[in-house]
């Protein structure tokens, strides 16, 4: 094996997606104290130690303790790289999850044992269903009183629709928490004993060999029976399915006890894909070809509010980056020397000399990148698809306080646009800036942003929800721009409507049925 392919192979890269309270920056941070990526537990969310992290750095969710932003977290472990990239928990972040789902391998769901199947895990799951990422769950907070074991893997194929595979299955819960049978392994870990206690190694009949106090326990028994019956009527399990997605290997545990979150980090490096190859205009991209090439799917302001710079975070999809090297940006056709780039450490950013395909690197960026941009090294060009886009369903319209500070107005709309936090549309007649979002929220981050790193005040004036359609064909006819039915440009210069509800549209629908009307969301 060459070198670069070694490299590539070691690579795992993946986002938690949980309902926000599963436990998602808990189980983060224990990954990351496993990898010596950071000493103190309360380092990703400085809630416990008032110390805040990367992945908490906007003003706003201090204010609300919510993580808006989704941020990336490397470390080593036992010969491998692993990344993991954050994703908001909030709904109305829910594009910027989206995104970051592009530039995964797969994903890891945490399920809180006491409230099963979330609506925002869901979401998320049906996200990664479409897109074939492989799923791998961890049930958390099994030290507390939760749903019974059984029931959750019922609620699980029953909800998901997903057949899966319990890797291990625990020993009672709540106060009665033992441990876990740990059927990948053939062994017990038990819950609050001394280390030398902890792993009880089972025999060919899946059972403890001669004396144990674990033995007495009828919750040991009750374990066992449970084994039995998913070993006879339960799946098996299959590495090739889990590798497509169509086996959902499933962990107990508890991430505040830090309980059984070794074991799943053992299990998930040791099942979890390697990078896999990614569609393109040139057809699938080989993540071990030499070439170098990567896509944006992130870009972020102000990470660092005393740097006041900007960030775009590449995922590189095939060869090997060496900082100083020059790419090719398809869109433009322009040559870029890449000389500032950046890995992420959960409590620090250093400076990458070299990352691999898999990896995750952030880019400085003067404003040369847009979201969704293809960098390649070869001399072949191609793009990668097209980031999935989302329709806005809320509308304000949007002007600066003071008309003194218009240029500081504009500078900060375009720099939020081009991140992708916002969407910006202008009225064709009258020329008025409106934005769109998904969520409320979005509006209220915006506003924040503009007032402390833009310096200007804006007024918002409520639109409510829109239904936005774009227009096939451009050349239209702008008096059948009113009211309910409002012509605009996007930031492309292409045309849309802001449809007031869906009479208003089903009517315009009819009345003119040569304008073909097109929902972004039904492309991607
Ligand atoms: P999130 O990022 O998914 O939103 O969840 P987070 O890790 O912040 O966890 C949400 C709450 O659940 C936290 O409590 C956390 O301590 C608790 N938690 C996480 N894992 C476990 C677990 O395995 N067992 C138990 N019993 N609790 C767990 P909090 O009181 O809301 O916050 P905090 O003030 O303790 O940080």
């Amino acid at each position: 094996m060459n070198k670069l392919k070694d490299h590539v192979l070691s690579r795992k890269t993946f986002a938690i997606i949980s309902h926000p309270d599963a436990g998602k920056t808990t189980l983060t941070e224990q990954l990351l104290l496993f990898g010596g990526a950071i000493r103190d537990a309360g380092t990703v969310k400085g809630k416990k130690t008032g110390k805040f992290a990367t992945s908490d750095w906007m003003e706003i969710e201090k204010q609300r303790g919510i993580s808006v932003t989704s941020s990336v977290m490397q470390f080593d472990y036992d010969g491998f790289r692993v990344n993991i990239l954050d994703t908001p928990g909030h709904q109305d972040f829910s594009e910027d999850t989206y995104r970051t789902l592009t530039a995964v391998d797969s994903a890891v769901m945490i399920i809180d044992s006491a409230k099963g199947i979330e609506e925002q895990t869901l979401k998320l799951f049906k996200v990664c269903r479409m897109r074939g990422i492989p799923i791998f769950t961890f049930i958390n907070k099994l030290d507390r009183e939760g749903k019974a074991p059984l029931e959750l893997l019922a609620e699980l194929e029953e909800v998901l629709g997903i057949e899966s595979y319990p890797m291990n299955w625990p020993i009672g819960m709540g106060k009665q928490f033992l441990g876990i049978y740990d059927r990948h392994h053939n062994r017990i870990e038990q819950f609050r004993v001394d280390k030398k206690d902890k792993f009880i190694p089972l025999n060919e009949d899946g059972e403890i060999d001669g004396e144990h106090s674990l033995k007495e326990s009828p919750l040991y028994e009750q374990t066992l029976e449970e084994i039995m019956l998913l070993d006879e009527a339960g799946n098996e399990f299959s590495t090739e399915r889990v590798a497509e997605g169509n086996l959902i290997p499933v962990f107990f545990g508890s991430a505040l006890t830090n309980f059984g979150v070794q074991t799943f980090l053992e299990s998930y490096l040791e099942f979890a894909p390697m990078p896999q190859a990614r569609n393109s205009t040139a057809g699938k991209i080989d993540p071990l070809s030499e070439e170098f090439s990567g896509f944006i799917f992130k870009i972020q302001a102000n990470m660092n509010p005393a740097h006041r710079d900007r960030i775009a975070f590449l995922r590189i999809c095939s060869g090997k980056f060496d900082r100083g090297m020059n790419v090719t940006l398809p869109r433009t056709g322009k040559t870029i020397k890449i000389a500032q780039s950046t890995q992420f450490m959960a409590d620090d950013r250093s400076t990458v000399e070299e990352a691999v395909a898999g990896d995750i690197i952030g880019l400085y960026d003067p404003g040369t990148y847009q979201i969704g941009d293809t960098l390649i090294s070869g001399k072949d060009s191609f793009q990668y698809e097209r980031l999935p886009q989302f329709t806005p369903e809320l509308f304000v319209r949007v002007t600066a306080k003071n008309v003194m500070k218009q240029k500081h107005f504009h500078k900060g709309i375009q720099q939020l646009v081009q991140e992708g936090a916002i969407q910006l549309f202008k009225t064709v007649k009258t020329e008025e800036y409106l934005l769109g979002a998904v969520g409320q929220l979005q509006f209220e981050v915006f506003e924040h942003r503009m007032r402390n790193e833009y310096n200007v005040e804006v007024t918002m004036e409520r639109l409510g929800s829109k239904i936005a359609r774009w227009i096939e064909n451009d050349e239209i006819d702008e008096n059948l721009s009113n009211s309910r039915s409002l012509l605009v440009h996007d930031r492309y210069e292409n045309k849309a409507f802001l449809f007031e509800n869906d009479f208003a549209l089903r009517w315009f629908q009819d009345k003119n049925p040569n304008i073909k009307l097109y929902n972004p969301m039904d492309l991607t």
